[in-house]
């Protein structure tokens, strides 16, 4: 196995888009940011220097940080932010991990600018369990706004309103040409007639799900979040944030421009949301007319309306694990979380510009009624390993405190989560289960639900309120799929089950960051086992202090 070693230079960089140029938080210059191509098996070792005026931090997305928690990244979490003239060396090692994963900043809002594509190959001498693809491109799926994501982010909190959305989608940071300013940035994918390529497609948007399909073509998923998948065809793909798709397409159309494209799945019935196509274009190398002559239009394909939960949803549930796996069937830690948004009232004396939220009103969200609140003095972990007392409680319930029509009109009473920094301890070994319950309260949306440091399975998920006695029975015990992230239906549930192997402190949230700013977050704190496999290394002599 190799050792990789990257220097991260975190600074503003002027980026030009939809006609005018931004000073733009990039890494070494790049928006998006340097792709990192690895083996399973292999160590990265990678620098970050932080010459912007921000503090920042980078989180590899969806590694499984074995006993690594230390390289992890989610500020105040596992570490304190990297300040301005600081850097933080991450080393952790990809263990049995293959497919495409990312990394993106993991503070404030930074990471509208700041992410890039982690690639991850089978070790040398393994082959992919699929035809050996042409050529290998990562997309990622972007958002930019027309002004700081951080000042965009700062506005909301101060106001309790929701934050503006964005200006465009991307695929790989171009808005693409049905955009102004945008036609000769295009990204063009090129293709042989013939061949079979493999794309890596990444929802790397802050705050949208995002239907994806290509003109014309079949796209064959073979895996998804760094797991392979049993292969199935499709024209749409659905992505929450955080989430990647591995897909084989081959080009077996007539020569020629195809639009690759990707928009909203939003079906928030509340919230603003842009229903405008980014796109890309695959291009045929073999087309008689290419990019010079602009007057052949590329393919346009359709795409899902913005509210078509009924595609959203066969996508998702046509994922399946290639073969049998070991799902544990008896349970330890049985959990049932509500994820939701709610409204706070203004507070007692507090100005109305500060409460701009629907009819005077703070927006907020919360996991069983707790809205989730970093600390800012130490970060969780190396609270619990030094055992630093007061900068956490372990009493997040097991429950929502109260039983209640969670997909049904609620009482006012409901709408107000408490803010807390609550985690919930587990042994190591534990064998959890979690429903996770979406909640109407406000209004009903679908969370991409993001657990750090684990995969987890994902044995069914519904409509409506999860009812046990019901539901069981849909469990798929034989081959469900395992992610990082999963899709929690609109006004539905999803149930994951995984086991506590990695020890340290890991944040589970939606991972639409406008629901986390408001508080849609929790975190677990796995215990130690014994043996040194068991445990949690030492921290870095440089992990940054508060
Ligand atoms: Cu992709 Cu907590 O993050």
């Amino acid at each position: 196995a190799k050792t990789h070693y990257h220097d991260f230079v975190v600074q503003a960089t002027p980026v030009k888009r939809l006609c005018k140029t931004h000073n733009t938080i990039t890494v070494n210059g790049m928006y998006p940011g340097p792709t990192l191509e690895v083996n399973n098996g292999d160590t990265l070792v990678v620098k970050v220097i932080n010459k912007a005026r921000y503090n920042v931090t980078i989180h590899w997305h969806g590694v499984r940080q074995m006993r690594t928690a230390w390289a992890d990244g989610p500020e105040f979490v596992t570490q304190c932010p990297i300040r301005p003239g600081h850097s933080y060396t991450y080393k952790f090692t990809i263990q049995g991990q293959e497919g495409t994963l990312w990394w993106h900043a993991h503070s404030s809002w930074l990471r509208a600018t700041v992410y890039g594509a982690l690639i991850i190959r089978p070790r040398p001498g393994d082959s992919y369990p699929f035809p050996e693809p042409k050529r290998e491109t990562p997309l990622l799926l972007g958002e930019w706004w027309d002004a700081n994501p951080i000042d965009v982010v700062r506005q909301a909190t101060r106001t309790g309103a929701a934050p503006n959305v964005s200006n465009a989608y991307t695929i790989n940071g171009q808005p693409g040409d049905l955009y102004n300013c945008s036609q000769k940035d295009t990204i063009l994918v090129p293709v042989n007639s013939g061949e079979t390529n493999l794309l890596r497609i990444i929802n790397s948007a802050l705050n949208q799900q995002l239907f994806f399909t290509i003109a014309n073509h079949k796209l064959t998923v073979v895996g998804a979040d760094a797991l392979y998948l049993k292969p199935f065809t499709t024209s749409v793909l659905m992505l929450g944030p955080g989430q990647t798709t591995d897909v084989l397409i081959t080009a077996d159309q007539p020569p020629a421009k195809y639009y690759i494209a990707a928009r909203a799945y939003a079906s928030a019935q509340a919230a603003p949301f842009d229903n405008t196509t980014t796109t890309a274009i695959l291009e045929y190398e073999t087309a008689p007319c290419l990019a010079k002559c602009t007057s052949t239009k590329p393919v346009m394909p359709s795409l899902p309306a913005f509210n078509d939960t009924a595609t959203a949803t066969a996508f998702t549930k046509s994922l399946r694990s290639p073969r049998k796996v070991e799902v544990p069937t008896e349970i330890d830690e049985n959990l049932f979380i509500t994820v939701g948004l709610g409204l706070n009232n203004c507070p007692r004396g507090a100005r109305r510009s500060n409460c701009q939220g629907p009819n005077g009103t703070r927006f907020t969200a919360g996991m069983n009624n707790v809205s989730f609140v970093l600390p800012s003095n130490f970060s969780l972990l190396q609270a619990h390993q030094q055992r630093i007392p007061g900068v956490f409680t372990t009493d997040f319930p097991a429950n929502p405190p109260q039983k209640f029509d969670y997909t049904g009109n609620v009482s006012r009473s409901l709408w107000q989560p408490a803010r807390g920094t609550k985690v919930y301890r587990l042994k190591y070994g534990a064998r959890v289960q979690i429903v996770l319950q979406g909640t109407n309260i406000f209004t009903t949306e679908n969370h991409p639900i993001h657990l750090h440091g684990y995969d987890f399975y994902i044995l069914a998920e519904g409509f409506g309120n999860f009812n046990p006695n019901r539901d069981t029975a849909k469990f798929n015990l034989v081959d469900p799929p395992q992610r990082n992230t999963a899709s929690v239906p609109v006004g539905g549930w999803s149930v994951i089950r995984f086991v506590a192997d990695n020890p340290g402190v890991w944040i589970m949230h939606c991972h639409l960051d406008v629901h986390i700013t408001w508080g849609l977050a929790m975190a677990f704190l796995v215990e130690n086992g014994v043996g040194e496999l068991q445990t949690l290394e030492a921290p870095p002599a440089d992990l940054p202090l508060c």
